[in-house]
């Protein structure tokens, strides 16, 4: 959750680190920090509350003088967004810094045991432990800073990434990690950067390493970079390249990532499709399933592991295998499913869906559904992302860097995904024809164009969100494959707005939440032409009758629907199981506009990071 970057080399690190910790703001931005040691050795550190603008004004008159240092963008676990809680933290002597992203469970016992040997604390955090127990175990030992590191770290509970620099040494950062993510990057003058993730140091370099749980790394200038384990054994060093431009990290002309991300949609299907649908023959090659497909045949189940969005295309993904595989499929909360003893058979598959790759109640489902001996395959969006790694096969969504807050193009390439891997697994089985396999691979091709159409609705949508922008509750209905559509309609306004929003299955209204409904509720109703369609139009006249306004989402020219609905949006019609990524499009558009007019932080919502990488 938290954001956190590193420099040795040559250049001024100020500049670096700034740049990195804006572009890892994405993952949290409650305060923000640096570490510099000087060219005369002397340590400094600068911190502030708020988003990383702060901090810059902060540093504005300060000495930044420096070619090593660690930065740090903040997501409150331990202690309130303050200066004092920020990163990084000085030991007690001020001699060592450091910084931290995730969680260190039994801080407490850590803590209360420092305490007893004179240490005084001044921040709430899990991470001041940390650094105080790295600097006991150096003092009262004797023992070099990378062995108390070492040391330390086998004493720790819970997930890290850390990165530590010391008074007096102008040359190194040691850095170490275990279930948070770490990446090296290296760089061509004998320069070496660290970040939580590729993207913020691609300015700088393509060539990275990505850190493996349980390693530490010693960046030491001019020096051949030095990975260990806890008890100082070698580790292989094994440099990717990264494949991503910096075009893809920018804003390109649009006020907000969101915005830009709903826009790139259309592209953002080709790229996901790309390969992977002969257009000639409309056959589709998913290597990773065809590689596994005697798994698949002989699943017993499927099980979906995911969490927010992703665990709304995972049922979606419920929906199509059962559809086309006849395959039963469960879709659980990851966050539910790692600490419920649940039933794992050696031959289910289980799916893990994330757009980040990282999200830790996610990556703890894999590691259970592991041990189960269960087959786990991935689809994830952050190429080499822990999850891509720790699942044994899987499918990226190509979709390019997902920037703002709230998810949108990763849901669309997910189902996309989703639709591909359905097909592909039941035509191996027989449960679909070749006709259907190719109509819906034709579909697909076609949703480039489809959604390019339904972009066009962007000002309508702009104009008519100023009705709704005052409304405090809204509810969201969908039935079939629209139901999980409108569950992710509901997620998106209340992420961005910050009004809270309700999604149903249409029919279960009457169960309880048409209690809710009068002139003051809105309701959204997905209401597309499906084999529900006559009974949500039912729906439909069941809040009508309540004096509930309706605005619903219909086919273009739908005179029956646009008849009963107070408002409509419409959209173009494509098959059945292909319209949530249709019809998630205005939803986006409506959770944007809506924000945008309440003047909120579309791209960086409160209380919320991109990548949960705490439980
Ligand atoms: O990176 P992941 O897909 O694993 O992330 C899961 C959720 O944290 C994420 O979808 C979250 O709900 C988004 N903010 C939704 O827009």
């Amino acid at each position: 959750m938290c954001g956190i970057v590193g420099y040795v080399g040559r250049r001024q690190a100020y500049p670096i680190l700034i740049k990195g910790l804006h572009r890892l703001e994405y993952r949290g931005y409650d305060s923000a920090g640096l570490a510099l040691v000087d060219s005369g050795g002397v340590l400094n550190v600068f911190k502030s509350k708020g988003k990383v603008a702060e901090l810059e004004k902060f540093v504005e008159s300060k000495d930044l003088d420096g070619t090593i240092g660690i930065a740090h963008t903040r997501w409150a676990t331990h202690g309130e967004p303050n200066d004092v809680n920020a990163h990084p933290h000085y030991s007690d002597s001020g001699e060592i810094a450091l910084i931290h992203n995730g969680i260190i469970e039994n801080y407490r016992v850590l803590k209360d045991a420092l305490i007893e040997n004179g240490y005084k604390f001044k921040s709430d955090t899990d991470t001041e432990v940390l650094v105080n127990l790295i600097e006991y175990i150096k003092v009262s030992s004797g023992c070099t800073l990378l062995e108390a590191v070492q040391q330390a770290l086998k004493q720790v509970v819970g997930a890290y990434a850390i990165a530590v620099v010391e008074r007096g040494n102008q040359d190194r950062v040691i850095a170490a990690r275990r279930s948070s993510p770490m990446v090296i990057g290296i760089g061509n003058d004998g320069d070496y950067f660290l970040a939580s993730d590729g993207a913020s140091i691609i300015d700088y370099t393509d060539k990275i390493v990505y850190v493996k749980d349980g390693e530490v790394v010693i960046m030491e200038r001019d020096k051949p970079l030095k990975i260990v384990n806890l008890d100082n054994e070698k580790g292989k060093i094994d440099i990717k390249k990264l494949e991503l431009s910096i075009s893809q990290l920018e804003k390109g002309g649009y006020p907000h990532f969101m915005i830009k991300e709903i826009f790139e949609q259309p592209k953002t299907i080709v790229d996901c499709t790309r390969g992977r649908i002969n257009a000639e023959t409309r056959d589709i090659i998913l290597s990773g399933v065809m590689d596994n497909l005697d798994k698949f045949l002989a699943a017993r189940r499927i099980i979906f592991v995911a969490c927010g969005t992703s665990w709304h295309a995972s049922l979606i993904g419920e929906y199509l295998i059962e559809e086309f595989c006849r395959i039963p499929v469960e879709v659980e909360y990851a966050s539910e499913f790692r600490y419920r003893n649940p039933v794992i058979h050696s031959d289910d598959v289980v799916i893990a869906v994330s757009q980040s790759g990282e999200t830790a109640d996610t990556l703890a489902a894999i590691e259970l559904a592991k041990e189960h001996g269960a087959f786990v395959y991935g689809i994830c969006n952050v190429i080499g992302s822990s999850i891509a790694r720790a699942t044994a096969s899987g499918t990226y969504i190509h979709v390019g860097p997902e920037i703002g807050v709230a998810s949108t193009k990763a849901f669309t390439g997910q189902v996309t995904v989703l639709t591909m891997l359905a097909v592909a697994i039941a035509r191996a089985k027989g449960t679909i024809t070749v006709d259907k396999a190719h109509q819906i691979a034709g579909d697909l091709l076609g949703l480039p164009s489809v959604i390019e159409e339904t972009l066009k609705l962007n000002d309508f949508i702009a104009d008519f969100s100023k009705i709704f922008t005052y409304a405090h509750n809204f509810i969201y209905l969908g039935r079939g494959y629209n139901y999980p559509t409108a569950l992710e309609g509901a997620l998106k306004l209340k992420e961005i707005s910050y009004i809270h929003a309700e999604g149903y299955p249409a029919a279960e209204m009457k169960h309880g939440p048409i209690a809710l409904i009068d002139s003051e509720l809105p309701t959204i109703a997905i209401a597309t032409p499906d084999h529900t369609y006559e009974k949500t139009a039912s729906n439909i006249e069941e809040i009508k009758a309540r004096g509930g306004k309706v605005i619903t989402i219909i086919a273009k020219g739908d005179e029956q629907m646009q008849r009963i609905s107070d408002y409509y949006i419409e959209v173009p019609v494509v098959a059945e199981s292909l319209m949530p990524i249709v019809v998630s499009v205005p939803l986006q558009l409506l959770a944007y506009h809506i924000a945008v007019n309440k003047g909120r932080d579309v791209d960086m919502p409160r209380n919320l990071a991109k990548s949960v990488t705490v439980e």
